[in-house]
């Protein structure tokens, strides 16, 4: 990629040992972010589809319950899950992402994090929502993204996650018309449910839909998985 706004802005020393694939999304998104704010912020307000897995999910989780909102971006997803009586908090590896999450919703709670690496206890999280986040992984990156929600899973924890049904690589030059470059790789769901299934999840169901008109058109993908309840 060539020198841009966001290389200018990283650091010299990257944290969470950073490989160069995390700093070039991580830039990216600090590039993109007030654009991404901006267009996405409400999305929810039109998907009812989503608010009502989302509405599944809090039930699932139990009200008051910690839930990690990984890949938050904006954080309207994390507003929402709080709005459904959870206590969730959103993480995102992009600091600008998550200054604009934290400014736009003041009750929430927003980190910067990387979800390789979750700065929480084993066994400590009821749930967490993965929404479009394993969208910049390859294919060999996925068990060790899901090792590490499992790991910070309860037994009988809930994971619901999205993505983009395809079995492609768009490259974005400019993504939402700024100067940030990202992949976006789109996945088949046996592909997520075999890595959810390697480390240990039990995925319960498995959801397809066509795209809303104002979306990307691809098919969405919504994966509900467990961890399975200890053995008694
Ligand atoms: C396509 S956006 C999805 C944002 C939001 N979940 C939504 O549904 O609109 C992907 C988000 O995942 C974040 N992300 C990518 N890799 C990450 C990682 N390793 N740890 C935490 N966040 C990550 C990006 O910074 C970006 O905000």
């Amino acid at each position: 990629m060539a020198a841009s706004l966001g290389d200018l802005m990283m650091p010299n020393v990257l944290p969470f040992n950073m490989s160069s694939s995390h700093a070039s999304i991580r830039s990216a998104y600090d590039i993109a972010s007030a654009e991404y704010s901006r267009k996405f912020i409400n999305e929810l307000d039109h998907k009812p589809f989503d608010r009502d897995l989302l509405k599944r999910f809090a039930g699932l989780v139990g009200a008051g319950n910690p839930v990690l909102d990984i890949g938050c971006g904006p954080g309207h997803t994390t507003a929402y899950l709080n709005s459904l009586g959870l206590s969730a908090t959103g993480i995102d590896l992009s600091p600008r992402m998550i200054e604009h999450a934290a400014e736009s919703f003041q009750e929430s709670r927003f980190e910067v994090g990387d979800f390789f690496s979750l700065s929480r206890a084993s066994s400590s999280i009821a749930g967490i929502l993965a929404f479009y986040c394993i969208v910049h992984l390859t294919q060999d990156q996925l068990v060790s993204a899901f090792t590490e929600m499992f790991r910070v899973l309860r037994a009988d924890g809930v994971l619901l996650l999205s993505f983009h049904v395809g079995s492609e690589v768009i490259h974005a030059e400019n993504f939402l018309g700024t100067n940030a470059v990202l992949d976006f790789t789109f996945f088949q769901p046996f592909q997520i449910e075999t890595a959810l299934t390697k480390v240990g999840f039990a995925p319960v169901e498995v959801i397809i839909r066509e795209p809303y008109e104002t979306e990307h058109p691809s098919k969405r993908c919504y994966i509900m998985a467990h961890k399975p309840k200890r053995m008694a």
